[in-house]
């Protein structure tokens, strides 16, 4: 909130002295002074003296008048000149009352069905994010990268919306390529159609390392389950028929995970979907002379930064990388994007310059526009977590997992609480959810599965109990929200501080999603929580004065419904009691 005065003094003040001063450029800088005498904020005068050519204290006063006349006067109780500078002390009242005034806007808003709550934007107006995310592979087991994926993703679209932007979520489903050939090959061989029925991914997941082993020994294998890829690209009906079986059964048991985390895509176009896509990207391609041969296999030259970009093997198939061009376009074409995000682990960083120096080298301005949203790791006890003992990890089991030790956990604490299982569902997805945002997504972190369930410390359950606590003090008192608010109570420090961490709501928000980076809006939510819960310990909220009631009434009432939004926009689940 601090911030935005800042923005809106400076270009307030910007505005004024050039029409004043018939000025064409002047620059003024608003500054958080470090000094406890010098107000809330300060702004050195010298340099804008200079500018306009009039003597440092004229100068001054002519700021101060600027300042009184504009709409931002009511904000400041004092502007004071003081040595070079002009400082500027906040009316905490005034400013409180521009936080509610914010706030009860866009409730009416919501209300309205326009807008959508507290702290929403409409930075994002008219323009299209298209946001790939996901995109785990068929007949592979959902990996932790996948989740990661999912999760990040899924926050990251939720905060363009929230923003205005028309978002478009796609999962660009792993569904093509010379793996394909193998597991065929493989099922042929020595596949049981009955096993693949009853537990899809992991008997297609043995065939596929079986098909490995035996190819140790017998090269042959690789050849012929190559030649079987090149046939299903052409189109072989027995091969389709068996590669959409595969899909589907696959398909299927991610849709569990999807739903545990109650996730949806508008579009499950997957790589397969792209395989008439590609030949017009590769006759462009040729045609812009952009194309070369490579013993065999054609490749677009990427200069000295970057390894070449394989676009077509000298057997005649495509790669991920070609798919991933096609589909660029598709999605440039069928969507209109202004920007098309892809979130994708850390390694597959070559992938992506590289897709995009291709676009670029064919011409088109939009190559700036798409921006791998990049991730680390999920580590346990320090190294890479994909297998235990050998076996995959399986998500579902994760989620799952997490939901047992929540219910666990509800027993010790609740056990008469109505509907528990619902609620530990909700609290345990919850939890991996928010311990995967608040990590800076670059980051790898570990995966500790009894710290993310606490109700204490830096958790997703911390962030619901808070919620929960305030619902309860509200209902308690059967508050209902009218507005009826004593700001001049809210500029004390303890009541500031929520103030101003709630006046920085939108903000947040606005720099996740333009970050793309949710790490930004968890930390807040975990920072409002704590300034709520130690408000909490040191002021009571049911006093006699029924003015101070509902005061700090109203003043919590904020702080849980921007815990709410911020939870939602997140992925995770409100609750109402725990
Ligand atoms: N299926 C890929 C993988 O698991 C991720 C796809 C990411 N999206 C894309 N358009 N390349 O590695």
């Amino acid at each position: 909130m601090i911030d935005s005065i800042k923005t809106n003094l400076k270009a307030v003040l910007e505005t004024a002295l050039r029409t004043a001063n018939d000025l064409s450029e002047v620059n003024v800088v608003v500054e958080e002074p470090k000094r406890a005498n010098q107000g809330d904020l300060s702004i050195p005068v010298f340099m804008i003296a200079k500018t306009i050519g009039k003597p440092l204290p004229e100068t001054a006063a002519h700021l101060q008048e600027l300042i009184r006349s504009s709409d931002l006067a009511p904000l400041f109780s004092s502007v004071a000149p003081l040595g070079g500078f002009l400082n500027l002390s906040l009316d905490k009242a005034a400013v409180a009352q521009g936080v509610f005034r914010d706030f009860e806007a866009a409730l009416s808003e919501a209300k309205a069905g326009e807008g959508n709550g507290f702290g929403s934007l409409s930075i994002g107006a008219g323009q299209t994010v298209v946001i790939d995310y996901s995109s785990p592979n068929i007949a592979k087991p959902f990996s932790v990268g996948h989740l990661r994926s999912t999760i990040i993703g899924q926050a990251i679209g939720n905060l363009l919306a929230k923003c205005g932007f028309r978002v478009v979520r796609i999962n660009h489903l792993g569904d093509w390529g010379t793996q394909f050939g193998k597991i065929i090959y493989a099922y042929k061989h020595f596949g049981d159609e009955e096993k693949v029925r009853q537990n899809p991914i992991n008997e297609l997941v043995k065939l596929y390392v079986e098909f490995h082993e035996m190819a140790k020994e017998n090269p042959a294998m690789e050849d012929e389950a190559r030649r079987i890829f090149n046939e299903l690209e052409q189109g072989n009906p027995e091969y389709l028929r068996l590669w959409s079986w595969f899909r589907e059964v696959s398909l299927e048991d991610y849709m569990k995970v999807y739903e545990l985390l109650d996730v949806r895509f508008d579009s499950y176009n997957g790589e397969a979907f792209y395989n008439d896509k590609m030949q017009p990207v590769i006759d462009q391609l040729a045609t812009q002379g952009l194309l070369k041969e490579d013993q065999g296999a054609m490749i677009v030259d990427l200069g000295e930064d970057l390894p070449p970009a394989l676009i077509q093997k000298s057997d005649g198939s495509t790669l991920y990388i070609t798919r991933d061009l096609a589909a660029l376009f598709f999605r440039k074409r069928e969507y209109h994007f202004d920007k098309a995000l892809y979130v994708v682990g850390n390694e597959q960083k070559l992938h992506f310059e590289q897709l995009k120096a291709v676009v670029r080298k064919m011409g088109f301005p939009f190559w700036k526009d798409i921006e791998h949203v990049n991730f680390g790791l999920v580590l346990q006890d320090g190294k890479k977590m994909s297998t235990r003992k050998g076996k995959v990890v399986r998500l579902a089991d994760v989620l799952n997992e997490a939901i047992e030790l929540s219910r666990q956990t509800i027993e010790d604490k609740n056990p008469d609480l109505e509907g528990k299982a619902e609620i530990a569902r909700k609290i345990g997805v919850s939890a991996v959810i928010f311990n995967d945002l608040k990590n800076y997504r670059a980051n790898d972190f570990e995966f500790n599965l009894e710290e993310m369930v606490k109700f204490e410390g830096q958790t997703g359950p911390y962030l619901q109990y808070t919620s929960v606590r305030i619902t309860s003090i509200l209902n308690a008192d059967d508050f209902h929200y009218d507005g009826n608010v004593d700001y001049s109570l809210l500029s004390q420090e303890v009541f500031f501080d929520i103030i101003k961490a709630a006046g920085d709501y939108g903000k947040t928000i606005e720099r996740a999603a333009l970050e793309a980076s949710p790490s930004i809006l968890a930390k807040y939510l975990l920072n409002i929580a704590s300034l709520f819960n130690s408000f909490y310990g040191r002021e009571r909220i049911a006093v006699e004065d029924l003015r101070e009631r509902r005061t700090k009434e109203h003043l919590i009432y904020l702080v849980r419904e921007i815990l709410d939004d911020g939870m939602r926009l997140l992925g995770m689940k409100t609750i109402e009691r725990m």
